[in-house]
C-alpha cells in the first residue's frame, strides 16, 4: 500500500506539473502576440503534455488507494520580454522538474515502494527528452545569435520543431 508520505510527495508534483502547464500557455499567448506561431504552437503543446504529466500521476494516485488532490496553482508571469529568454527558463523549469522526479525516485526507493519506483521511470526518460529537445533549441537559437530577422529564423526552427514532432508522434501512434 503507498504511505500517506509518497501520496503527498506525488500530490506536490501535481501542482509542479499544473503549474508547468499554465507557465508554457503564458508564454505561447505571449508569443502568439507578438505574431510567434511556430513559437506559440510549440508552447501550446508543450503546456498540453504538462498537463497530461498532471493527470498520468493524479489517476495513478487514485489508483493505488491515494487521494489526488487538485492544486492550488500560482499565477505565472504574463509579459515576456524576449523569446529567447522564453525558451532558457523554459529548459531552466524543465531542470528543476527533473530533480523533482530524481527526489521522488529517491523517496520510492527508501520507502520500498517499488510500484511507485517503476511508475516513475516513464518520468525519468520523459525528463531526458525534454531537456534535450531543449538543449537542442537553445543550442539552434545561439546560431542563429543577432542575425537580423532572428525572430523570423527562431519560429521557422521551432516551426521545424513542431513538424518532426509531429512525425515522431505519427510513426509511435502507427506501431
Ligand atoms: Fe512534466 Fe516537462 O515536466
Amino acid at each position: 500500500m503507498i504511505s500517506e508520505n509518497m501520496v503527498n510527495a506525488l500530490n506536490k508534483q501535481i501542482e509542479m506539473e499544473a503549474y508547468a502547464s499554465f507557465l508554457y500557455l503564458s508564454m505561447a499567448s505571449w508569443a502568439n502576440t507578438q505574431g510567434l506561431e511556430g513559437c506559440y504552437q510549440f508552447l501550446l503543446s508543450q503546456s498540453d503534455e504538462e498537463r497530461m504529466h498532471m493527470l498520468k500521476i493524479f489517476e495513478y494516485i487514485n489508483e493505488v488507494d491515494g487521494h489526488a488532490l487538485t492544486p492550488a496553482i500560482s499565477q505565472p508571469p504574463q509579459k515576456f520580454t524576449d523569446i529567447v529568454e522564453i525558451f532558457n527558463d523554459v529548459y531552466q523549469h524543465e531542470k528543476k522538474v527533473t530533480a523533482a522526479i530524481a527526489n521522488l525516485v529517491k523517496l520510492s526507493n527508501e520507502e520500498m515502494d517499488f510500484t511507485t519506483l517503476n511508475f516513475l521511470q516513464w518520468y525519468v526518460e520523459e525528463q531526458r527528452e525534454e531537456e534535450t529537445t531543449m538543449r537542442g533549441i537553445l543550442d539552434k537559437l545561439k546560431l542563429i545569435g543577432d542575425a537580423p530577422n532572428k525572430l523570423y529564423f527562431i519560429d521557422k526552427e521551432l516551426e521545424a520543431v513542431n513538424k518532426a514532432k509531429a512525425a515522431a508522434e505519427d510513426a509511435a501512434n502507427a506501431q
